[in-house]
């Protein structure tokens, strides 16, 4: 049995600026996982979510990356691109609380 609803990993990894793969650290990922943790304690969802930052996922050019991983959701987890502040918060409200994934969100591949 999953200890967790929800376990999130936010991509936080950063490269040197001149990288050609480029990081999610340089397109905001701390700021958005430092939101997904708020929200989630403002929520009271603490024990149900758990939010951690990652390093690299593999998936920088898509990158904001994030994945969550859950006891409803595929063994593979479902993997956002997640680039704005509301983006978290339709994460948050559809499938860390409401159950339902958001497929306009999710990584394209
Ligand atoms: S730097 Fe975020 S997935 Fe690689």
């Amino acid at each position: 049995m999953p200890r967790f609803d929800h376990h999130v990993f936010v991509c936080t990894n950063e490269r040197a600026a001149e990288d050609p793969k480029g990081s999610c650290a340089h397109k905001g990922s701390a700021a958005l996982h430092q939101h997904l943790k708020v929200r989630c304690h403002q929520l009271g969802l603490k024990g149900k979510v758990r939010v951690n930052a990652a390093g690299c996922l593999d998936a920088c050019a898509q990158g904001p990356a994030v994945v969550v991983y859950g006891a409803n959701d595929p063994p593979e987890g479902v993997w956002y691109t997640l680039r704005t502040i509301a983006d978290v918060d339709t994460v948050i409200e559809q499938h860390l609380v409401g159950g339902a994934p958001v497929d306009a969100l999710r990584m394209r591949r």
